[in-house]
Formats: C-alpha cells, sequence, structure tokens
C-alpha cells in the first residue's frame, strides 16, 4: 500500500510540473485529494488492514497528504507570478520612448524651470546628507504661526496675507517654515532638512507677486551650529546654483522664528544684452536666513540648551527669474507651452 502511495505521488509531481494554469492544478488536486480522489480512495482501503499495517500507512499518507498540498499552493503561486510578469511584459512601458516621440514630431514633456531648480537644489544638499521633506499645502493656525513664535498679536502675521478656510483654523500655507516644525518634530538632534513647496499669499499680483509661487527652506539642527555653518552651506548652495562663488553680505533682517536674523544678498551684475560694457552691478535680496529662535526649538521638542540651528528659506520662483532674466513672476505661471518650452528639460 506504501508503494502504491509513493507511486502516487510521483506521478502527481510529474503531472503537477508539466501545468501551467491554475485552473488545471485545482482539478489535478481534486482528482487526489477530492472524495473520489485516488489518495482518498486508498486510504478508504485502510480499514480493511490489518492494525499493524494501518500503524505505518498512517503517518506515510499523512506526510504525503500535507507535501501534496504544500507543492499545489507553490504551484499556485508560481503560476500567479508567472501570470503578473507576462502582463508586465505585454503593458511595457518604454520610458526612453520620449525620444522617439521627438523624432517622429510629436509632443514629449519636460520639466518646469522651478522645478529643474528645486531638483538641482535637492541634489545639492542631498549630497551634503540633508533630507528631502514635504509637507501639507493645507495647514493649520499652530505650524504656519504659532509653533514659529508669531503668536496672534503679532504684526508679522499682517507681513503675510493669508487664506484663510472658512473655519478660520487652517489656512494654505504662506511659508515652507511650516515644514521646520514638523520636520524637527520626527527627528533628533542632530539633524538637517530641505523642504520645497508651494506656498500661498493673498496678494495682488504685479510683476514681482503671485499668490502661489515656491519656496524651499532648509534646517540644520545638532550642538554648537554657529553663523559660520549658515554662511558657508548659503555659499555651497550659491556655488551650485550659480557655477561659481558668490560674493555675499548678511544684513540684519526681522522674521519671528530666527535669532540674530539676516537678509543674505548676492553680489549681482544684471548684464545689458545691448551692450557688452554696460553692466551695472549691484546687491541682490536673494535668501532670508538666521540663527533658529529658542521658542521655535522648544515647539519642535528640540532643547535649545543643548542644541542650535539655522534655517533659511530661498524664493525658488525668484531664484529662476534671476537664472533666467525673467521680468515678470506671472509668466512662470501661465502654463503657456511658448514660453515653457524655452526651458524643456529635454
Ligand atoms: N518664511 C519666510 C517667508 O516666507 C522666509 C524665511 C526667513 C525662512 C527666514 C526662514 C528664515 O527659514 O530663517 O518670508
Amino acid at each position: 500500500m506504501i508503494e502504491k502511495i509513493e507511486e502516487i505521488y510521483s506521478s502527481f509531481k510529474n503531472e503537477l510540473n508539466a501545468l501551467s494554469k491554475q485552473a488545471e492544478v485545482l482539478n489535478l488536486k481534486a482528482a487526489i485529494l477530492g472524495k473520489k480522489g485516488s489518495l482518498s480512495e486508498i486510504l478508504k482501503g485502510l480499514k480493511d488492514a490489518s492494525p499493524e499495517e494501518r500503524q505505518k500507512i498512517g503517518p506515510v499518507s499523512n506526510e504525503i497528504k500535507k507535501s501534496i498540498e504544500r507543492d499545489i499552493i507553490d504551484k499556485l503561486k508560481a503560476i500567479e507570478f508567472d501570470e503578473i510578469n507576462e502582463k508586465l511584459e505585454k503593458n511595457r512601458t518604454d520610458f526612453s520612448l520620449r525620444d522617439s516621440l521627438r523624432e517622429l514630431g510629436l509632443q514629449g514633456g519636460g520639466l518646469h524651470p522651478t522645478h529643474q531648480i528645486q531638483r538641482e537644489i535637492e541634489d545639492v544638499f542631498l549630497s551634503m546628507g540633508f533630507e528631502v521633506l514635504d509637507g501639507p499645502h493645507i495647514e493649520d493656525e499652530y505650524h504656519n504661526f504659532e509653533a514659529l513664535n508669531i503668536p496672534e498679536t503679532h504684526p508679522a502675521r499682517d507681513m503675510q496675507d493669508t487664506f484663510w478656510f472658512a473655519d478660520k483654523k487652517h489656512l494654505l500655507r504662506t511659508h515652507t517654515s511650516t515644514i521646520q516644525i514638523r520636520g524637527m518634530k520626527e527627528r533628533k538632534p542632530p539633524f538637517a532638512f530641505v523642504g520645497p513647496g508651494k506656498v500661498f499669499r493673498s496678494e495682488r499680483t504685479d510683476t514681482t507677486h503671485e499668490m502661489a509661487f515656491h519656496q524651499l527652506e532648509g534646517m540644520m539642527v545638532g550642538e554648537k551650529i554657529n553663523t559660520g555653518h549658515l554662511i558657508y552651506f548659503m555659499k555651497t548652495l550659491l556655488k551650485a546654483i550659480f557655477k561659481k562663488d558668490m560674493e555675499v553680505r548678511l544684513r540684519p533682517g526681522y522674521f519671528p522664528f530666527v535669532e540674530p536674523g539676516f537678509e543674505l544678498d548676492i553680489r549681482w551684475k544684471k548684464p545689458d544684452p545691448k551692450d557688452e560694457s554696460a553692466r551695472h552691478s549691484g546687491w541682490l535680496e536673494l535668501l532670508p536666513c538666521g540663527m533658529v529662535h529658542p521658542n521655535v526649538l522648544k515647539a519642535g521638542g528640540v532643547d535649545p540648551e543643548k542644541y542650535s540651528g539655522f534655517a533659511f528659506g530661498l524664493g525658488l520662483d525668484r531664484l529662476v527669474m534671476v537664472n533666467y532674466a525673467i521680468e515678470d513672476i506671472r509668466l512662470l505661471h501661465r502654463g503657456d507651452l511658448r514660453f515653457n518650452k524655452q526651458f524643456a528639460s529635454f
């Protein structure tokens, strides 16, 4: 009887190997383990066997039954896997197709200049060990103001015209500094991150003002972080963007979430395309920054007695405008392909 059972198992294995459809596997299972299955039929004969035989056959047949069940599950999984792979292979998206599309004279896509600069800056900071964080566009009063040392009565709230929701508690974030609080709460010092994103102000638009624009926040917190670190990282950033060492100057600037706060200016020459020799140079206000205020560290769960940090908030659209000598910020947001295509990154 044992030989018979083993025979059933080995022919089951052979048959199973040859199958490629789940339904066939289930049929095979029924043909062996089902009520009228070959193994079940043999086991029915057990009742006529001697007690010694039964004692021998019982465990063997149980083992084999288990093996069959296991083999079936494995086979079903393997078939499913093959099917998924086959589907993936069939519906393959060829991401390199973009170039062939262009050869055919069809439209491909490209990155907006603001996002090109954003990615470039992210890469610079990633290479220096910073993380890149995200934050929500819809914020609460706490993260946008309170935790950043801007209490309700503080005049600084007037500096930012805000899109409030009807509940007067939520708003469209007016700056990416909100990411400082969220980032600090989730980590233990030392840490460093940047947080790029869209911000919103309820402002009348003109050549330098938009209702929605892009900032990139940055923060580094650790023991003995000082203004020297801030300047070093800002200069490294500017060098990566402008591809040369930039002359910078720090002026005092007021932001409630930093103390001291600075406006970092770069020495900027505005080229005059008509006259190579007539270039006017000057200082360009580019990068507000400072040493993180102790109250802000506290709000982020960081002990200001032990740790210090710097923060900065870079206007990405501003940077694009400076880089490409674009005179109206509204051009960046209009979605006009004739404009966008000039900067397409392909
Ligand atoms: N959040 C400020 C704004 O939108 C910019 C800013 C200033 C960010 C100083 C900073 C900073 O991190 O240190 O106007």
